[in-house]
């Protein structure tokens, strides 16, 4: 119901390369796709664009350890993030990567016209570097004791413990977490943006409506403490676009990020007949919007209006930050199993489901969501399944019984009718404000009222009375139709749904103007269920799963780093703690895969004149033959843990990152089953 067309362009963050995509970046991903998708369906011109973030050391070092380029590194993540975004209904105009030729013409553009108007600094600064590999090592990659208070094993950066903040250069009895060595200080050139150049500019963009005011508020606190000159230079070995003019240096990978938005678009851009120019140059009249998660604001809100100001590019309309997703109210924790990857959802669940519940839970802030796993077993089957797709279930087939598949000629009840047409300003006046979960709170109370409608009627007793035909249709379209208007408001949540519903009601594609008009004299197709309930057991086996990625995974969480760096020395304990762990000498009478289980054993353990069953995560390092006869150390005392194939009664002691890397520990000759461990 738009007056005027209007041409937006609109952005995600760009996912790292060195990672799987899981439901807490689903949360920013569905978000941003449900406003393009509402866009759409208004009749605007709208493009989404994303691209992979693929430089950085934690790249470059993963495809060292994976011994394969970088190249190929993401050129491989790059698919598994595609084929995730795709099954979510994540529709990118375009997806591409910030390793592209049109990203490497935008970093020089941009950095050359900023360097000609003089805003890039030279100087010299004192780094740590890891003499055995041979690089400057990040922030994060050194380990050491908290100058503050002494904690063993803390980043480079901030003290978890006490959550001092200090330069790496601080760090007491510094380690490289790469290789182990203790770093040197060295000295080396770097590029630096100056920032306070636009400080003017700055204070003005970032209250002229650009923002959410929480984020221009938080922003307040960074302007009081000086806009600091950003380093955006590394030196070699790094993965990324080298410095024209500076052999050996490389851009720092979250200046070319942002651009990589504008790298994709004109990369569509080529493919299409649209202007890149038209859109990106100062002074366009098209939109453009990023949604960002709220920990990636300052890179946003400050360097990247900055440097688009300062180079003669478009600087955006809006920026739309969200909170983070918790789940049952804590961080995503991989022990608890709540660390789901896009793709171990999908094995168990139906993607609209979580499209359906972030939307209910989604308003415009930056407040932190939280995905409780009974309410969404709860909301996604009394609202979707009871209330929405009940209404089609109870009136589709006396239409097709007894009419032969065609809706009556007149609208049995038009004051219910225009109610629901009327609704539609409140619900796409919620979707433009990003404030979904007014949204499907409208739409749910619409599908209360269609249901009482139904309740009122009774259907199903006018079936069976004499010369009531005429009424019973009337009835059921009636009730056909108001299912078809709620398809149509939650379509940009649940697009498979919206799909299924036009094949059943054998109509085009709906758009957001149809809201006007209605189905009369029209022939349905025959109904098939719509969508199915969430069973609780697939929420369960999800979860089991995702503990089951700990173990498979570990060597892929890691980026190469030496064994103590990967596994810092847990907090001290007394003796007393540790004599509650009792471990035992057991021997491994039997050994045998699982069926369905790509990572785990399940072991037969004799504790000498006790037998326990344990699944064991070594499967990718021991194959069952190896095992049976061999002796090993277990935790005899660990309370029973029940898994998707059984009862786990223990667990046997291993060592090593993962995979192929991974030592069950054996005693000495001479032990016997059930001996203690002490
Ligand atoms: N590569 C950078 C972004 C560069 S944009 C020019 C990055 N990547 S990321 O993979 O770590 O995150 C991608 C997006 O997902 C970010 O907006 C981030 O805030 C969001 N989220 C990552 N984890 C999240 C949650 N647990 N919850 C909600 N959003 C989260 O940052
Ligand atoms: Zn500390």
């Amino acid at each position: 119901m738009s007056d005027q067309q209007r041409k937006i362009l609109v952005t995600s963050a760009l996912p790292y390369a060195n990672g799987s995509i899981h439901i807490g970046h689903l949360v920013e991903y569905i978000q941003t796709d449900i406003w393009v998708r509402f866009q759409k369906m208004q009749g605007h011109e709208c493009y989404y664009v994303c691209a992979d973030d693929a430089h950085g050391t934690p790249i470059m070092l993963r495809a060292q350890k994976e011994e394969i380029t970088p190249e190929a590194l993401i050129a491989r993540i790059s698919e598994e993030h595609q084929a995730d975004f795709k099954e979510f209904s994540v529709a990118f105009d375009n997806f591409h990567s910030t390793h592209s030729d049109e990203n490497q013409w935008l970093a020089n553009t941009i950095y050359e016209s900023l360097d000609n108007k003089g805003h890039i600094n030279k100087r010299t600064i004192k780094q740590l570097y890891d003499p055995e590999k041979e690089m400057f090592l990040p922030d994060r990659f050194i380990r050491g004791e908290c100058p503050k208070c002494g904690t063993a094993d803390q980043y480079g950066d901030s003290c978890e413990s006490c959550g001092a903040t200090y330069s790496p250069t601080d760090l007491k009895n510094p380690v490289s977490a790469v290789s182990g060595a203790t770093p040197i200080e060295r000295e080396s050139e770097h590029y630096f943006f100056k920032l306070g150049d636009f400080e003017d500019m700055l204070h003005k963009w970032t209250r002229a409506g650009h923002l959410q005011t929480e984020v221009t508020n938080k922003l307040d606190e960074w302007f009081e403490a000086g806009l600091q000159e950003w380093d955006i230079s590394r030196d070699a070995p790094y993965f990324g676009f080298e410095i024209p003019n500076a052999p050996g240096k490389y851009f720092y990978v979250w200046l070319d990020a942002p651009m990589g938005y504008l790298a994709s678009f004109k990369n569509l851009c080529d493919k299409s007949e649209l202007n890149f120019d038209e859109w990106c140059q100062a002074g366009s009249d098209t939109e453009m919007y990023h949604f960002i998660g709220k920990d990636i604001i300052y890179f946003h809100a400050l360097f990247w209006p900055a440097m688009l100001e300062g180079s003669g590019f478009r600087t955006p309309t809006a920026i739309f930050a969200h909170g983070f997703l918790t789940v049952d109210g804590q961080k995503m924790s991989k022990s608890r199993g709540t660390f789901i990857t896009a793709r171990t959802y999908l094995n168990h669940l139906n993607p609209e489901y979580l499209r359906y519940y972030f939307a209910a839970k989604l308003g415009s802030g930056v407040d932190d969501i939280d995905l409780n796993l009974e309410d969404f077993t709860a909301r996604v089957n009394s609202d979707l399944v009871g209330k929405v797709v009940n209404i089609a279930s109870r009136c589709a087939g006396f239409i097709s019984k007894r009419f032969d598949g065609k809706l009556s000629k007149n609208i049995h009840d038009q004051t219910l009718l225009k109610s629901m047409v009327d609704a539609n300003k409140t619900i796409a006046n919620a979707y433009e404000a990003r404030e979904y979960s007014k949204a499907m709170r409208e739409v749910m109370s619409l599908a209360d009222k269609a249901n009482q409608y139904i309740d009122d009627h009774k259907p199903w007793i006018i079936a069976k009375e004499e010369g009531r035909d005429e009424e019973l249709q009337a009835v059921c379209s009636m009730g056909i139709n108001c299912f078809r208007l709620l398809i149509l408001y939650l379509k940009p949540v649940l697009p498979v749904l919206a799909t299924r519903t036009e094949t059943f009601l054998n109509i085009a594609p709906l758009q957001w103007q149809d809201a006007g008009s209605a189905l009369i004299d029209h022939d349905i197709n025959k109904f098939k269920p719509l969508m199915t309930r969430v069973e609780k057991e697939h929420i369960d086996a999800m979860v089991e799963d995702s503990k089951e990625d700990l173990t498979a995974n570990a060597t892929e969480q890691v980026v190469a780093r030496g064994p103590l760096a990967d596994n810092p020395i847990a907090d001290e304990i007394t003796i007393d703690d540790f004599m509650k762990v009792d471990l035992r000498i057991a021997k491994i009478i039997k050994a045998e895969h699982v069926e369905g289980a790509d990572k785990l054993l399940q072991l037969t353990l004799d504790l000498g004149g006790e037998t326990r069953n344990v699944f064991a995560g070594i499967k990718s390092a021991y194959s069952p033959e190896d095992l049976e006869g061999k002796l090993t150390v277990m935790v005899a005392n660990l309370a029973p843990r029940k898994m998707r194939f059984g009862l786990s009664e223990g667990m046997v002691l291993a060592a090593g990152a993962g995979g192929k890397d991974l030592f069950i520990l054996s005693p000495d000759s001479g032990a016997e089953p059930g001996m203690k461990v002490k």
